[in-house]
């Protein structure tokens, strides 16, 4: 519905556009208007002229965005710059995100309103960490169609061979990703094959050009269900009269219907509705409108008028995905403002739950965010939030983070949940499908810790739960009664195995380093364990005394400690050990790989 330009009758298509000037983005919007015949006569003599003073043979159409790029030097706060251009078909929104990293708000704003994304790309160069970072940003904001423009073709020779090459490398990357609709459109903006017009150097392409593309892309459904309307300013009509302005962030709302204002939760009907100074009998997102209310309660700004049946949640605390947009780290446990729809808050960033790698897509844990680096945290305030998720509804879902000082924009953000009790559950279900022990046996001094401290930190980069059970320091906690004769050892294990079971079946991965010298033991602990896994930490006994890591051996020598393993006490090697590592012979980063490729093939991780 609020896809028609009614004076025009002609269809708004708004489109994104992602890409650096390098990538010839001005030249590609330049084109399309050229092409068709967007561009206004005054305009276009300005431009011929200075394309001649700059020694252009032809028309240097990137001057067309010029005008967008002098306001932007200038500091004027543009978020994203507007361009309108119309069709036969269609009147076409651009909204022009500028390219460079530091720009990720504006994509995330030009984005996140856009029914179609389009990303630039230059032939010669490839897939790029910035068209990685593009497209993973179009589809965590849940952009419907993405069209890939693989530009500057004429510089590769129109090669069919460059292009497949890069929509390779895209449609790889992209399979890691939630993309409805992927298109993929060689161009040259500078020549204008396949922009308008088809051209004739790239026969072998047979999709379409740019244009009809535009002209032709379905729309995405917009949120007409859920009514919300922000109160940003009270408007007194006389003495007792009040009008409420805002515009509508998402749905319907007709004459005389039902309302219900929150967080006051007072009930009446609407009155009448004024846009743009006209009675209507109803109104939509995205139009800025006034309401009348029947009864004359008490409305103020930062209010939100819903239907009763229809409320968004509300929750002081949000699960969000973040992305830092300036130089200084956004950190854990720091506060900030959060504008939300229309009203402003005070937030502290409660955790930071990982940080998300563009590139490879893994997680990976920090207590802070750097410029463009994009988290999933939690937030907390002392004040009521009213949103909605943003896979639901854009609008309401989406926020900024503001510094309390200098009042800068200083990140910006999606919600993906309410409270934190909920993505707690979350976790375990994402994070680790089941819990295992991996048992690490082996001669003191053969390289147990070492090994299981590697991989542990692997697997937390990796967020997933595991926790550490070392000889040495249970032995000062929960063992600390026992020493080292055969009883002893066997009490030692046995209450180490019970510790590490529990964990286990809460899906933690346990990584137990003891000497467990015997079979018996080891077997004993295998079957009170659901998933247990042997590994032999294995050196020669010359090694384990020569590396003498903590001067035990020496000792053990000089009969300074009694009954030590492989000098006065046995150690029985695991006759068929799950992993096998012989840590004199393979180097450390050799023995951890070894592990998690046997837990990937495990499907443990
Ligand atoms: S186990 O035999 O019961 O599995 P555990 O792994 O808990 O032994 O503890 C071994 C650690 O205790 C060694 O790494 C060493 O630092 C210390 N230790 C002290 N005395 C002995 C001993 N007699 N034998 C083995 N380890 C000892």
């Amino acid at each position: 519905m609020d896809n028609f330009d009614y004076q025009k009758n002609r269809e708004l298509l708004r489109l994104a556009t992602a890409g650096s000037v390098d990538d010839g983005k001005s030249t590609l919007i330049g084109r399309l208007f050229y092409d068709c015949n967007a561009i206004y006569e005054d305009q276009l003599l300005g431009m011929k002229k200075v394309s001649k003073k700059k020694g252009f043979k032809e028309i240097d159409l990137s001057l067309l965005t010029d005008g967008l790029a002098a306001e932007r030097e200038q500091g004027i706060t543009i978020d994203v710059a507007y361009r309108y251009f119309n069709t036969s078909k269609r009147r076409i929104i651009i909204a022009d995100v500028p390219g460079h990293e530091q720009y990720t708000r504006n994509m995330i704003t030009g984005a996140s309103e856009a029914d179609v994304v389009l990303i630039l790309v230059d032939a010669s160069i490839g897939l790029t960490n910035q068209s990685k970072r593009h497209l993973f940003l179009a589809s965590l904001l849940g952009a419907s169609h993405i069209i890939v423009v693989i530009n500057k073709m004429d510089a590769v020779n129109y090669s069919q061979k460059v292009f497949e090459k890069i929509k390779n490398d895209f449609i790889n990357y992209a399979t890691k990703l939630n993309i409805k609709d992927l298109e993929f459109i060689p161009v040259s903006a500078l020549k204008g094959d396949m922009v308008v017009n088809r051209g004739e150097n790239m026969p072998w392409y047979g999709g379409d050009t740019v244009l009809y593309y535009l002209e032709n892309t379905p729309f995405t459904d917009r949120n007409l269900i859920n009514f919300r309307l922000p109160v940003q300013m009270v408007i007194k009509f006389g003495e007792r009269l009040r009008g409420y302005a805002g515009k509508i962030e998402s749905g319907v709302i007709k004459e005389g219907e039902e309302i219900m204002v929150l967080p006051s939760e007072k009930k009446t009907k609407i009155k009448s509705i004024i846009v743009s100074g006209h009675k209507v009998k109803y109104a939509f997102s995205p139009q800025s409108i006034i309401v009348r209310l029947t009864d004359e309660i008490d409305v103020s700004r930062g209010d939100m008028i819903v239907r009763g049946n229809n409320r968004p949640e509300i929750s002081s605390e949000l699960e969000v995905m973040l992305c830092c947009l300036t130089n200084e780290p956004l950190r854990q446990g720091k506060s900030y403002l959060i504008k939300q729809t229309t009203k402003t808050s005070r937030v502290a960033i409660n955790s930071i739950n990982y940080r998300l790698n563009i590139n490879t897509l893994h997680r990976e844990r920090v207590d802070r965010l750097e410029l463009n680096e994009i988290g999933r945290a939690f937030l907390k305030s002392n004040d009521q939030f009213l949103f909605d998720v943003f896979i639901k509804n854009r609008n309401m879902g989406s926020f900024i983070l503001i510094d309390e000082i200098t009042k800068n924009t200083v990140g910006a953000g999606i919600i993906l949940n309410k409270g934190q009790k909920k993505a707690k559950n979350e976790k375990k279900k994402n994070f680790t499908k089941r819990g295992a022990v991996l048992w690490f046996t082996g001669l003191s001094g053969s390289g147990k810790s070492t090994i299981a401290d590697e991989v542990r930190e692997k697997l937390e980069k990796r967020n997933i739960d595991c926790e550490r059970l070392d000889g040495d320091i249970v032995r000062q906690s929960l063992t600390k009664d026992l020493g080292f004769s055969r009883q002893d050892r066997d009490s030692n294990i046995s209450r180490v195995s019970y510790v590490a079971n529990l964990l286990s079946k809460h899906g933690v991965l346990v990584l137990a380093t003891f000497i467990s010298p015997y079979r018996k033991q080891r077997e004993m602990v295998r079957k009170q364990v659901s998933d247990f896994i042997e590994i032999f930490v294995d050196a020669p006994l010359e090694v384990c005394q020569r590396r003498d890591t903590k001067g035990l051996y020496k000792k053990a020598g000089q009969n300074e400690v009694k009954d030590f393993t492989g000098i006065t006490d046995p150690y029985e090697e695991p006759k068929k050990p799950d992993i096998h590592l012989r840590t004199d012979k393979i180097p450390l980063d050799e023995c951890v790989n070894k592990i998690l490729a046997y837990l990937e093939n495990k499907k443990l991780i």
